[in-house]
Parts: C-alpha cells; sequence; structure tokens
C-alpha cells in the first residue's frame, strides 16, 4: 500500500524528507549499527541533502549510494555525483559508493552489481519521479534485464546512456520515499494513481513506499 502525504511545497517536501531520513537513520544505526541510503538524483532532492548536511549525524555509520547515474566524466556538472557533492553530503560521508558511469553503461553496471550485490536489502531508498513516469533511469517503454544494476541506452532524458537500480533492486529496502514537486509532475502522478503502468508505478508497488508530495504536483 503506498502511503501519499500531501506537502505545501517543495520547502516541505525537502523539510520532511530530510526529517524522515534522520529517523530512519536512528532506527538503522541502532538495529544493525550501521544506515544504507540510495540517493535520488535529478533536482528534486538538492534541497533536502543541504538540510541533511546541516544536521547532527551518526555520519560515519553511514553508506550513500546511487538510484542512477548519467554517463558522463566524474567532474561534469550533470552527474549526480557532482550534484551531491555540490550539497555538501560528500563531504560527510566517507562511505560513499559512486556508480562509475564514466566507465560506459555496461562496465559501469557490472562493477556496481559488484558492490550492490552483497549490500542489499537497503535501509532507505530515495526516489524522484520524470514527467513521464519515469524513476531512476527506469523509463517507461524499455525493458530490463532481471539484475540489480542495468545499463541504460537510448535514454529520453540526456544523457542517452546510464545506469540503474532495477525495480526489484530498489523495492529491497525498509523505506522508500518517493519525492515529488513542481506542476510539471502533475500529470505524471495522475497517470500513476489512475492505475498507469509506470516505471514509478511499478517500484511503488513495494509495501513500504512513501510519497511526499507538494500541492503543485498533486491535482488533489
Ligand atoms: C536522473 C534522475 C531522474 C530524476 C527525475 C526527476 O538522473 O535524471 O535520477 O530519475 O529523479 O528525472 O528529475 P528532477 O528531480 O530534476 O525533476
Amino acid at each position: 500500500m503506498t502511503h501519499w502525504q500531501l506537502m505545501h511545497d517543495a520547502e516541505a517536501v525537502a523539510r520532511e524528507t530530510c526529517r524522515r531520513i534522520s529517523t530512519a537513520a536512528d532506527a538503522a544505526i541502532q538495529d544493525h549499527g550501521y544506515f544504507s541510503l540510495v540517493l535520488a538524483g535529478g533536482t528534486t532532492p538538492k534541497r533536502a541533502y543541504e538540510l541533511l548536511v546541516q544536521t547532527e549525524q551518526q555520519w560515519d555509520r553511514w553508506h550513500l549510494y546511487y538510484g542512477d547515474e548519467r554517463c558522463l566524466p566524474v567532474d561534469d556538472i550533470e552527474r549526480n555525483s557532482v550534484m551531491v557533492a555540490t550539497t555538501g553530503l560528500a563531504d560527510k560521508v566517507s562511505q560513499h559508493h559512486i556508480m562509475p558511469a564514466e566507465q560506459g553503461a555496461e562496465d559501469g553496471a557490472e562493477s556496481y552489481a559488484d558492490i550492490i550485490d552483497r549490500v542489499l536489502p537497503f535501509d532507505m531508498v530515495l526516489l524522484g519521479i520524470g514527467e513521464d513516469g519515469h524513476t531512476a533511469s527506469l523509463f517507461p517503454g524499455h525493458a530490463w534485464p532481471e539484475k540489480n544494476v542495468i545499463p541504460v541506452h537510448h535514454s529520453p532524458k540526456p544523457p542517452s546512456d546510464r545506469i540503474s537500480l532495477s525495480i526489484a533492486a530498489l523495492q529491497q529496502s525498509h523505506d522508500l520515499l518517493i519525492l515529488v514537486t513542481g506542476a510539471s509532475k502533475a500529470d505524471a502522478v495522475r497517470q500513476w494513481r489512475a492505475g498507469g503502468d509506470l516505471p514509478v508505478a511499478r517500484v511503488a508497488t513495494a509495501t513500504h513506499t512513501q510519497v511526499l508530495i507538494d500541492t503543485s504536483a498533486s491535482s488533489d
């Protein structure tokens, strides 16, 4: 069952995201001594990461992973890992497992799978949603191999080549939090809530899915 929480605006979504990550981290560290967090890419989560950096955490117990990455040079401004670095989060967490997408989709996916296959399940997965209902780099109309980490080509959202965690891998998490803000996502949300077979809807079938959505993205 997906739980939807309507928030006033993107800042409220960012603050609630920060609060939930902090709560999940405390619980995970208390339970098993570490916190494994899969970061969402794009622009939506950036403010939440900036807020998180201002909080007190047991950072040495944190492990950061990525839901997806664009196949670009490591210092390219369009990389999700560069976006994370600009928020300061990468400076807080030494166990920061960047997707080696600069190796190319196939080689990078293979390398990252060596890590991911050993660390599942995650404690928390963060995801965004695209205007077409994609999430991570799982795009509508694409077929995906039965693996945890997959190479992506012909992405409709540049760049064409990417690496993504699979639906199965993204669902193997104690918490799954999907962040949805802005009017540009309203159509995808309408399709999702009407039962559309979108990648985000497929991932959200996981029992522990929570959606934080602002009024601009919600047609409620
Ligand atoms: C990516 C992201 C992607 C993103 C959505 C939403 O690498 O492009 O992982 O899945 O989450 O496209 O992007 P915005 O947050 O920028 O709207």
